[in-house]
C-alpha cells in the first residue's frame, strides 16, 4: 500500500499530544487507523483515555481493538482530535471527506481543544482543489442543491467546477453515516477557500462541506524515517 510507512510515522508522532485522562476524537481513514492502533497499544499498557469516533467505521475499529469509547452526547470537552486529510495547504487549510465522514469529523474537530492532522507528503498542496471537494447534502432536492453548490463555487472563483453524486458499491448514491448524499466537486483550484466555505455554508440543503479552514493547528507530515511537525 502506498505511503504506509509515512502514514504510520505521522501517527506515531501524534502520540506526543496524547495525555492520560484525555477525551480524544478519533479520525477516519487509513492514516487515522494507525493512530487508533497506537492508542490501543498504549491502553493495553495502562493509558486511560476515552475515544469519540468520527465514523461508524472508526467506531468498529476502536471497539475491535478495545479502545474505550464515549458517546458524543455525553462529552463535555474533547481535548484532542487526531485525523487524516485529503489535502492540506501551507496555512493548515484542509479538504476532508474522501471517506464520507466529513460531517462528524467537523463537528468533533470544531468541539476539540486541539485538532492534529496526520498525513503523508502526497497530501501537501500549494492550493486546495485538486482533490474533489466533498459536500454533504440532504437527499431531498439534491439535484437543486447541486446546482446551487455549482453557483456558489463559481462565485468563489472556481472555474467550471464539475459535480458528481458519489456512488456506493451498489452504484446508487452513497449514503453517509448521517443519512445524506455526497457531492464530489472537482474544482482544480479553489482560489479563495474561506470564501468558498462561507458561500457553501449558506446553500439550503448543504449539511456540511469538506473545507476545514480554521480547525487545524498542528499538521504532522510523515516521512520514511520520521515526521515533521508544523504548529500554527
Ligand atoms: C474521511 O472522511 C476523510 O476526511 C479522511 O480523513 C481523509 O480522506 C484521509 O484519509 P486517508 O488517511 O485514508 O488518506
Amino acid at each position: 500500500m502506498a505511503h504506509e510507512l509515512e502514514k504510520e510515522n505521522a501517527a506515531d508522532a501524534a502520540m506526543d499530544y496524547v495525555e492520560d485522562g484525555m477525551t480524544i476524537g478519533l479520525g477516519t481513514g487509513s492514516t487515522a487507523k494507525f493512530f487508533v492502533e497506537n492508542l490501543a497499544e498504549e491502553i493495553a499498557d495502562g493509558l486511560m483515555i476515552k475515544g469519540v469516533p468520527t465514523s461508524e467505521q472508526t467506531r468498529q475499529l476502536a471497539e475491535s481493538l478495545g479502545v474505550p469509547l464515549i458517546d458524543i452526547e455525553q462529552v463535555d470537552r474533547i481535548h484532542l482530535t487526531v485525523d487524516g486529510a485529503d489535502e492540506v495547504d501551507a496555512s493548515a487549510q484542509l479538504i476532508k471527506g474522501g471517506g464520507a465522514a466529513l460531517l462528524r469529523e467537523k463537528i468533533i474537530a470544531n468541539a476539540s481543544d486541539l485538532m492534529v492532522v496526520i498525513a503523508d507528503p502526497s497530501k501537501q498542496v500549494e492550493m486546495l482543489g485538486q482533490f474533489p471537494l466533498p459536500v454533504e447534502v440532504t437527499p431531498f432536492g439534491y439535484t437543486i442543491t447541486a446546482k446551487q453548490v455549482y453557483d456558489a463555487l463559481c462565485r468563489a472563483g472556481v472555474l467550471k467546477p464539475r459535480i458528481d453524486v458519489r456512488a456506493g458499491p451498489d452504484h446508487q448514491p452513497l449514503v453517509t453515516d448521517g443519512g445524506n448524499f455526497i457531492l464530489d466537486c472537482q474544482c482544480g483550484i479553489i482560489p479563495d477557500a474561506p470564501k468558498a466555505a462561507a458561500l457553501l455554508a449558506h446553500v439550503p440543503g448543504v449539511v456540511e462541506h469538506g473545507l476545514f479552514i480554521t480547525n487545524c493547528r498542528v499538521v504532522i507530515i510523515g516521512s520514511e524515517d520520521g515526521a515533521t511537525v508544523f504548529e500554527y
